[in-house]
């Protein structure tokens, strides 16, 4: 078997597989109201195809955790039988997937029941109007009963990431907290990076995760959570002496690039190393050609090999990926 290595000593072993780059939601910092130019359909990996590749990658590359991503996973009619196929691979991997859990109330037994081992969901308010202005969809009560029928369902620790705007919901950082710590999810904020297709990410207008701590430090007491982190992207804190905690992930001004063990596949077929990855390696065309599954492997070897050490957002020359998040997957 060969390790998804680059050559800063660092291995893959947490694949994030998107499995459609479209949204039922229009979150403002993510995607205009009008939506996107979706990937053609015969562009998207089959279900077959994404079972496929994913048996590579757990059978003969050493990945040992599945994420499945989008756009939202949740669209995508096969996902089901996607987990089910997954979760029989062998080595069974973790299997994970980041929502925003419009639907998941319908469908949260059935993914438990296929083998779905934990969802992450995304909540950046549990205010209705807040969370319409910033989603441009009135769905709020169908995300919360999504979230329950995921906690009823077994599918936990679950985690609910929020992204803080300034202006719009960043002086609900404490209230969000509160909320999270009485239902028990565990809260993660995220420091918004350069992927929303409107190129209008500004850093001076982000939210840092200094300025997250000062928020939640006037209502809670936050010490250092004892757990290790890892590879893990957020920094976790024990709120009120614990036992919950809250995380934050600084991506863009703690960036964790040195402990990255990840690696992605779009819902096109094209390996990327990074989120901020300037190049890709076409998996599907030589897929569908009938390659094997030996030179498949070795193709997404050599993709990660050249992974570069880190996002490099504070370099002069970074360049926004030309994907956004919503076709990267989170
Ligand atoms: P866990 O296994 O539950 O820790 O999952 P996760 O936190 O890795 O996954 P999730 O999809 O919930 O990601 C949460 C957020 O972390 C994303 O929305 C991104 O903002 C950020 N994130 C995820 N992966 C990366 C990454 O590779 N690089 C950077 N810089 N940020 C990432
Ligand atoms: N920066 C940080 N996080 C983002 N997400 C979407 N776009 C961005 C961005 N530009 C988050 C969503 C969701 C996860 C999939 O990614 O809020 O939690
Ligand atoms: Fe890994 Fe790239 Fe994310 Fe850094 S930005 S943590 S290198 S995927």
């Amino acid at each position: 078997m060969s390790a998804l290595t680059d050559a800063w000593g660092r291995t893959a072993t947490d694949l994030r597989v998107s499995l459609t780059d479209r949204c039922n939601l229009r979150c403002s910092y993510c995607m205009p109201a009008e939506g996107l130019d979706w990937l053609p359909n015969d562009d998207v990996l089959t279900d077959d195809e994404v079972v496929r590749l994913t048996d590579i990658a757990v059978r003969l590359l050493g990945v040992r955790e599945v994420r499945f991503t989008g756009g939202e996973p949740l669209v995508r009619r096969g996902l089901v039988g996607i987990v089910e196929r997954t979760a029989a691979l062998s080595p069974r991997p973790e299997i994970s997937l980041t929502t925003n859990a419009l639907g998941l109330a319908r469908n949260a037994h059935a993914l438990a029941a296929a083998g779905l081992d934990r969802v992450n969901v995304s909540l950046d308010s549990i205010r209705r109007d807040t969370f319409a202005e910033v989603t441009r969809r009135d769905r709020l009560d169908d995300v919360l009963a999504g979230l329950y029928a995921a906690r009823d369902a077994g599918l936990g620790p679950i985690k609910v990431n929020a992204v803080l705007l300034r202006d719009v919901n960043d002086d609900q950082a404490a209230e969000l907290l509160r909320w999270a710590v009485d239902e028990g999810f565990e809260l993660r904020f995220i420091e918004q990076m350069p992927l929303d297709a409107q190129h209008a990410w500004n850093r001076d207008r982000m939210i840092t995760a200094d300025e997250i701590f000062t928020r939640l430090e006037k209502e809670f007491t936050l010490t250092p959570a004892a757990e290790p982190r890892g590879s893990a992207p957020a920094e976790l804190f024990a709120v009120d002496g614990g036992p919950a905690t809250v995380g934050v992930i600084a991506s863009v001004t703690r960036p964790f690039c040195g402990d990255c063990d990840r690696v992605r596949l779009t819902a096109d077929g094209q390996v990327r190393n990074c989120l901020f990855a300037r190049e890709e390696s076409d998996l599907r065309t030589p897929l569908r050609a009938g390659a094997s599954d030996d030179e498949l492997a070795e193709r997404w070897v050599a993709a990660v090999a050249g992974k570069r050490p880190g996002h490099g957002i504070d370099d002069p020359t970074f360049l926004q990926p030309s994907r956004p998040m919503s076709a990267i997957g989170g």
